[in-house]
C-alpha cells in the first residue's frame, strides 16, 4: 500500500532531501551531491514569451535560456526585433550552455497565427515544455463612467484574450506531446488589489479575469500535468510605466511608497520567479 502511494509521482533527480538523506545513510558509498539547482534547470526545454521583444518578457526569456532552455521563442508586436532583443540574443549565444533566443512578429490577438506558429516550433522541436504570456497594454487614464468601449475592448482583447490564445497555443502542444508544462500568465497587483488613485478599469478588470482563466485553466489541465500559474507583480520600472512616471514625477515616490519594501521593482526581479515557475522546482504549484 505504501509503495503504490509512493509510486503516484517520482522526481526524474529523486532520490532528493530526505530520501537522499536515507539512502546516503544506507550507502555510505553513494555519491552525495546538493541537487536543489538541478531542479530549477531547464535543460533542453523548450517554450515561447510573449511580449518577449522588450520589458519583463525579454528579460524572463533571458533567465529561461541562463536555466539551460535549449531555445525560447519571443513573439511580439513589431515586425523587427528591437535593439534590446538583438543585444539579448547574442548575449544568450555566448553564454556557452547552447540556449538560443528566436523573435516572431505575432499579435497575440490573432487566435490563428499564434496555434500555428505554436504547432510549427512543436514539428521542429518535437516537444513544448513551457510559456510565459506576457504581451500587455496599459491605456491612458480615462474615468470609468467615461470609459470608451473601444478602448475597453482593446485593453481586454491583448491582456485577457491574448492571454488565452497564448496558453491555448502552448497548452495544445504540450498536450500534443504529453509530457506535461508549465504555462505563467502575468497578471498584475492590480488584478488582486484596487488602486483608488488611477483610472484603470480596463487593466484592473483584464488582469483581475486573467486570475480566474489561470485558475479554470489549471483544473482542466492538472490532469495532463499542465500547470497554470499566474504573476501578479507590482510595480516596476519598464516601458510600460515610464510612460506615467516620467510625465508625473510625483508618482515615482507615490508607487514606491505602496509596497512593503518602499521602492519600485526591477525587471531582473522576475527572474527567479519565472525560472521557479516554469521549472520542475514548482512541480506541485498550479
Ligand atoms: N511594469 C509593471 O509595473 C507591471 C506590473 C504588473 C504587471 N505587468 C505586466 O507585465 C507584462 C509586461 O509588461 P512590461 O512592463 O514589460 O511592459 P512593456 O510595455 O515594456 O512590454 C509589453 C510588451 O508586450 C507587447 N505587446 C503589446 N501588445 C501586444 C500584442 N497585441 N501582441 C504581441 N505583443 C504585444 C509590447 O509590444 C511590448 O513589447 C504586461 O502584461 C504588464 O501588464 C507590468
Amino acid at each position: 500500500m505504501a509503495s503504490s502511494k509512493k509510486a503516484q509521482s517520482v522526481s526524474p533527480l529523486a532520490p532528493l532531501g530526505i530520501e537522499a538523506a536515507m539512502k546516503a545513510k544506507e550507502d555510505p558509498n553513494s555519491v552525495v551531491r546538493p541537487k536543489i539547482f538541478d531542479e530549477f534547470a531547464l535543460t533542453d526545454r523548450v517554450g515561447l514569451v510573449s511580449g518577449g521583444n522588450r520589458g519583463l518578457g525579454l528579460e524572463m526569456a533571458i533567465a529561461l535560456a541562463e536555466a539551460g532552455a535549449q531555445v525560447v521563442y519571443c513573439f511580439d508586436l513589431s515586425k523587427e526585433p528591437s535593439e534590446e532583443f538583438k543585444a539579448s540574443r547574442e548575449y544568450v549565444s555566448k553564454l556557452g550552455n547552447g540556449s538560443r533566443l528566436e523573435y516572431f512578429c505575432a499579435d497575440v490577438r490573432n487566435q490563428e497565427l499564434l496555434w500555428k506558429k505554436a504547432e510549427e516550433i512543436g514539428d521542429k522541436e518535437q516537444r513544448f515544455d513551457f510559456c510565459i504570456a506576457a504581451a500587455g497594454i496599459l491605456k491612458p487614464h480615462v474615468e470609468c463612467l467615461e470609459y470608451p468601449g473601444h478602448e475597453f475592448r482593446d485593453v481586454m482583447e491583448v491582456n485577457t484574450t491574448g492571454v488565452l490564445f497564448t496558453a491555448q497555443a502552448a497548452g495544445r502542444q504540450m498536450a500534443r506531446f504529453g509530457r506535461g508544462g508549465s504555462i505563467i500568465l502575468i497578471a498584475s497587483m492590480s488584478g488582486s488589489i484596487t488602486n483608488r488613485d488611477h483610472a484603470w478599469v480596463s487593466y484592473n478588470t483584464s488582469k483581475s479575469a486573467v486570475l480566474q482563466m489561470a485558475r479554470s485553466m489549471a483544473c482542466e489541465l492538472g490532469e495532463q500535468r499542465i500547470r497554470v500559474n499566474t504573476l501578479s507583480p507590482g510595480y516596476i520600472y519598464t516601458q510600460m510605466t515610464t510612460a506615467y512616471l516620467d510625465k508625473e514625477p510625483h508618482l515615482f515616490d507615490k508607487w514606491s511608497g505602496m509596497n512593503p519594501l518602499g521602492r519600485l521593482g526591477r525587471p531582473d526581479e522576475m527572474r527567479g520567479v519565472a525560472t521557479w515557475l516554469a521549472s520542475d522546482a514548482s512541480s506541485f504549484l498550479f
